[in-house]
């Protein structure tokens, strides 16, 4: 039988909604600190193969996810691009910015793929180890949002340095995006090659942008990204996650050629259900706090979603990452109410 997520990304309606979560590897399990704490480098623990492929296996072996998410990041793209990429604890993200057309001259034209060899042998093992019915997933960010990060060096709540450099340089910013488009759709197509059933695109960072510079710097480069993959390959599937977009930022994505659209938890999934077209899978939206709170908040946030999804293509998800202190007792009901 063709596992639930990838019937349900085929715009198939599955007998049961397929589950995955967002940052399901993570800090929220045990044995996931424990092999984190060994290697003080979240890159080079991102890019050691044996480690990546555990701490994507443990909540497969928990949970009985519909889907496993290859462990990475984001962020391995600028780093690819030989951008000073590193992550101190407690303070995110930190790079070196891309402040002027001189900080544009620090990193390669081109992405390193080789600099990324470890990403494609942590798939092409996971392959080999994943439940024949799990599929396995990739990813990479938006243009937009990764290059917010690239930009101002760090995480920030408004993204203004990125926002401030498409008004005034719009020519500089065009050409950082351009090299975006252009690495992050040879990275999907070696993890495509490499074996991911499915990819998806964060576009984590879509709510700060006015609806026509949406569409130049978020839609349109993911459209580009879009067309290159499937000129690869033609049927692959693709999901897109506008997380905090406007409803047309939303529903403009949704027409892409994605098979799905992740929504965040602000989304009311009764109103996606029905605006989004039918051949394209919803995904989502649980509030992670309702999955920490447990209890009644999380019986009836699922039942919600159920019953809004019933009757098309629809995967579980929660409507942002996992968050640390989410107890995993709450993870065990989340899967059986879903399930039940
Ligand atoms: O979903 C998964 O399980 C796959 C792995 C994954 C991670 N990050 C692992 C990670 C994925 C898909 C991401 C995507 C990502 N990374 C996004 C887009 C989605 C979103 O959350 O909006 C963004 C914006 C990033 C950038 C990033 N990486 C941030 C803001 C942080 C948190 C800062 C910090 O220091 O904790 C990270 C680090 C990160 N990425 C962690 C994990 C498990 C935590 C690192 C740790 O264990 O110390």
């Amino acid at each position: 039988m063709k596992p639930r997520m990838l019937q349900a990304l085929d715009g198939e309606t599955p007998d049961q909604m397929p589950l995955w979560l967002m940052r399901q590897a993570g800090r929220y399990l045990s044995e996931y600190r424990e092999l984190r704490a060994k290697v003080p480098s979240f890159l080079e623990f991102c890019y050691t193969p044996e480690l990546a492929v555990e701490v994507t296996l443990q909540p497969i072996r928990r949970f009985h996810f519909d889907a496993a998410i290859m462990f990475s990041d984001i962020l391995v793209v600028p780093d690819a691009f030989g951008q000073k990429v590193g992550f101190a604890t407690g303070e995110g993200p930190q790079l070196e910015p891309i402040s002027d057309r001189d900080g544009l001259k620090r990193i390669a034209a081109t992405i390193d793929l080789d600099h990324l060899a470890p990403v494609f042998e942590t798939i092409r093992i996971l392959k080999r180890e994943l439940p024949a019915d799990v599929p396995l997933l990739g990813f990479c960010g938006a243009p937009w949002t990764v290059a917010t990060y690239m930009v101002a060096g760090r995480g920030t709540s408004d993204q203004a340095p990125a926002r401030s450099m498409a008004y005034g340089d719009p020519e500089l910013f065009a050409s950082i995006i351009d090299r975006l488009v252009e690495g992050s759709t040879a990275y999907l197509i070696e993890q495509i090659k490499a074996g991911v059933d499915a990819v998806q695109i964060f576009e984590s960072w879509a709510s700060v942008l006015p609806g026509p510079e949406f569409e130049r710097w978020s839609l349109e480069p993911t459209r580009r990204i879009i067309a290159g993959l499937r000129a690869f390959k033609p049927d692959v599937r693709i999901m897109g996650f506008p997380r905090t977009a406007s409803a047309p930022a939303i529903l403009s994505t949704a027409s892409l050629g994605v098979c799905a659209v992740s929504l965040d938890t602000a989304v009311d999934m009764r109103w996606a259900s029905s605006a989004v077209p039918s051949s394209v899978a919803v995904q989502g939206n649980l509030d992670p706090l309702a999955l920490i709170a447990g209890g009644e908040a999380l019986t009836r946030g699922v039942a919600e979603i159920k019953a809004a999804t019933a009757g098309r293509p629809a995967i579980f998800n929660l409507g942002h990452g996992i968050q640390q202190h989410t107890p995993v007792a709450h993870v065990e009901k989340l899967v059986e109410l879903v399930r039940s």
